[in-house]
């Protein structure tokens, strides 16, 4: 494979970070994009050393508007070509939609709908049509299964969803390859691991952790899968979803929430 450079959305931490050095593993240089003094400075100077590649740092807030426009006039100004993008920075949350301020379901629009959407059609502009071209567009299966407390979080996860297959049909027959990932829970944030401890049985066997999903990802990405779900247990709940009637799904749902008395 010829020298290719990734973009990497929310690289300084959890999921994004895993990315970055499954990708230096592998020899590819990054771009890494994350908020200003979120550590992505020493986390670029790191990942250069160990792996001997290049690798850029972005700092901006991928919430503002001219924030994807930044990007590649950034690559420009370098005479750099992205190869790869990988839509990773998002914002979750688990609470009831009333409990959350306006401005909060804003921000979160922003950056887990509005910026993709944006880098999407911006990467495309800039793609070098001689070279494969990769872009990996990362879900959850929160935007498959409907579940209270992930509203609009679970709705701009199907609207990542939604678009990935649709560009990959409109994709066909051009040097883009362009795969979605659904991942169950990932260990990315002490909070979340605190949580995932306390799962049992097959929603435990639903929790990974981000090295794993990066590579797996990463090989998905490759070999031109249209959707990446990690683990068999998430496997089968996917298939199940896609079988169950809405109110056998809607009980099951209620019942777990009440187990964790919420
Ligand atoms: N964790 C899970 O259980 C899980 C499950 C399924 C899907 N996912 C998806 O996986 C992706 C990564 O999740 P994660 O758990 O790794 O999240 P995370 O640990 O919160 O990391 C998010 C990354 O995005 C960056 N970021 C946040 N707001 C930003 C903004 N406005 N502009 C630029 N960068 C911003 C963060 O930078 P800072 O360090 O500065 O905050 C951080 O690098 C998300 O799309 C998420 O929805 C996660």
């Amino acid at each position: 494979m010829s020298q290719l450079t990734a973009i990497v959305t929310g690289a300084s931490e959890g999921l994004g970070k895993a990315f970055a050095i499954e990708l230096a593993k592998r020899g590819i240089n990054l771009v890494l994009v994350s908020l200003p003094e979120s550590g992505l400075i020493p986390l670029g100077k790191y990942i250069n050393k160990t792996f001997d590649i290049r690798v850029d740092t972005v700092e901006l807030d991928l919430t503002h508007d001219e924030s994807p426009t930044e990007i590649f006039q950034f690559l420009k100004r370098e005479k750099l070509t992205a190869h790869i993008l990988i839509n990773n920075a998002g914002l979750g949350n688990w609470d009831l939609f009333i409990d959350k301020q306006p401005e909060f379901y804003r921000t979160q629009i922003e950056l887990n709908v509005i910026a993709p959407v944006i880098l999407t059609r911006m990467f495309l502009e800039q793609a070098d049509d001689q070279v494969t071209s990769y872009i990996l567009n990362v879900g959850s299966l929160g935007g498959t299964f409907v579940v209270p407390r992930k509203s609009v979080y679970g709705a701009s996860k199907a609207f990542i969803s939604y678009l990935t297959k649709c560009l990959q049909l409109e994709l066909t027959g051009k040097n883009v390859k362009m795969s979605l990932l659904s991942p169950g829970g990932i260990n990315t944030k002490p909070e979340l691991l605190v949580i995932n401890q306390q799962l049992k049985g097959i929603a435990k066997a639903t929790i990974f952790e981000a090295e794993d999903v990066a590579r797996i990802a990463i090989d998905g990405l490759f070999k031109g899968k249209k959707e990446i779900v990690p683990g068999q247990a998430n496997k089968l709940l996917v298939g199940l979803n896609s079988v169950l009637p809405g109110f056998i799904k809607n009980a099951i749902i209620k019942g777990k929430l009440k187990e964790h008395g919420k």
